[in-house]
């Protein structure tokens, strides 16, 4: 960064001109709250926290923060897992969560136009309730916002059929650093008007621009959805039957793996969910795949899943289990999506969020427990198999489980260097944020770091925003 400045009163008196006194905190408690996200134990408090409400409030505190050269920190909900809104050089945070309104669903053209603090789930229910579906569902959806989803490119369960953030996103208004307020591109299907603005800043983590409104592509929403647990006895068989799904002409709308002691830890009655005993436990069963198929024929989903059995049977799985109703499929989900907090709280703090190609996956998985032998960590495995994306939460017993242990580095730069060789890479919607850029020399050349650092330097000469995530 440019020579930065603090925060002084006088800026602070600024700010609140701008977005009103109530919007502008600095007291201990808002800055130790805004110094965290999900990401392990890491605090960064900003000197401040500001709550503006609209584009043109966002532009102006940026014309001064440009001006003084003073770090932003655009941050959504704050669920993010790779460290991506941690105000680590101080300065000011700029919050999104005023910013919550649907501002039109288009009905006609099958788009919705919103603000981009708005919760996902929200804006799923929003739209659904006009018999539209906005696809993409992290595994937070009930708290983390859509603008942190464009921010970080989020996929969740249902990317395997439908497809990420990205492929929804028509256009976006942003603020640039300097204050200037553009849209990135139109509210259209295709568009091919030079380069894609609007794509560049999907996933380019608050460190190009910050998202102000997003108009968002829709579609029909599914009419039936069926969903099955498969127990396997063998991890590795598990993740072979992923791709001999596809294989045999099925695309599920979901196809998650869990494997069994990421199970053990969300059905732990310490670990209240919505009903932590719905996956029977046995002792041969070491993985489970939990298998939605969708669409607007309830006849031929019913053909569809028996087909996914009897070719699962080959697998060596165990007995199936079809979900009933709404309940026991609701039941199924919310234990599912507890996964990584229930792990997190049981000291697997390190989150990694590798992908292979689908047919790597059992590679994937089995080299990883080899190399927790080698390097003397533990592993659990669970995510979105049908995408070759695997959560990996690793736990070294007997060390403080940090990032900044350097026999943790290196057990680190020994799993990227494997998914490297499996042709896949270190993040698949986490995001690289703060605590995998030391990593990605692995997957990235000189080149590329040149190329991405001159497309920053054109969008933020100074380096006030979010600098220091991705890379240095
Ligand atoms: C999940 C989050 C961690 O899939 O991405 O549970
Ligand atoms: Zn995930």
């Amino acid at each position: 960064m440019t020579e930065r400045t603090y925060v002084t009163e006088q800026h602070l008196s600024r700010f609140k001109t701008i977005i009103g006194d109530a919007y502008v905190l600095y007291d201990e408690d808002t800055r130790t709250h805004y110094g965290h996200d999900e990401t392990e134990a890491l605090s960064f408090p900003p000197e401040a926290v500001l709550k503006p409400r609209t584009a043109f409030e966002i532009s102006e505190i940026l014309k001064i923060c440009n001006k003084d050269h003073i770090p932003v920190t655009p941050r959504g909900a704050g669920t993010g897992l790779s460290g991506g809104a941690l105000p680590c050089l101080g300065g000011i945070l700029i919050s999104t969560e005023r910013m919550n309104s649907i501002l039109q669903i288009d009905e006609q053209n099958l788009q919705v136009i919103t603000e981009p603090g708005v919760i996902t789930e929200v804006l799923q229910d929003a739209v659904k309730s006009k018999g539209l579906f906005y696809p993409p569902d992290p595994a937070s959806r009930g708290y983390c916002s859509i603008g942190g989803n464009i921010a970080e490119n989020s996929g969740g369960p249902k990317a395997v059929k439908y497809g990420v953030v990205k492929d929804y996103v028509l256009n976006l208004e942003v603020v640039l650093p300097g204050g200037v307020i553009i849209w990135t591109g139109a509210n259209v299907l295709k568009n091919v008007t030079g380069y894609d603005l609007t794509q560049l800043i999907i996933g380019s983590e608050g460190t190009l621009a910050i998202i102000t409104k997003i108009v968002l592509k829709l579609i029909p929403f599914p009419k039936y959805d069926l969903l099955m647990l498969v127990p396997f006895h063998s991890l590795e068989k598990a993740g072979e039957a992923v791709s001999a799904i596809f294989k045999a002409g099925f695309t599920p709308s979901a196809l998650e793996l869990i494997e069994i002691d990421a199970l053990r830890i969300v059905s732990d009655p310490e670990f209240r969910t919505a009903n932590n005993t719905a996956i029977p436990l046995t002792e041969e069963t070491k993985a489970h795949l939990i298998i939605e198929v969708d669409g607007n024929h309830q006849e031929t989903l019913m053909t569809e899943m028996e087909a996914i059995s009897e070719l699962l049977t080959h697998y060596d799985c165990g007995e199936i289990y079809f979900a009933e109703d709404e309940q026991q499929k609701a039941t199924l989900w919310a234990l599912r999506r507890k996964v990584a907090e229930a792990v997190k709280l049981k000291g697997y703090t390190i989150e990694e969020d590798t992908v292979v190609p689908r047919a790597a996956l059992p590679a994937l998985i089995k080299g990883v427990k080899v190399l927790g032998e080698q390097y003397g960590f533990h592993a659990v495995c669970y995510g979105h198999a049908g995408d070759g994306n695997l959560h990996i939460r690793i736990k070294k017993e007997g060390t403080a489980n940090s990032r900044e242990d350097p026999e943790m580095v290196k057990s680190l730069r020994a799993l990227f260097k494997l998914v490297k060789d499996l042709e896949g890479t270190i993040s698949a919607e986490h995001g690289i944020g703060l605590v995998q850029k030391g990593y990605m020399d692995i997957v990235m050349n000189d080149t590329h770091f040149q190329l991405m650092r001159g497309i920053k330097k054109v969008f933020d000469p100074h380096n006030i925003l979010n600098a220091g995530k991705i890379f240095d």
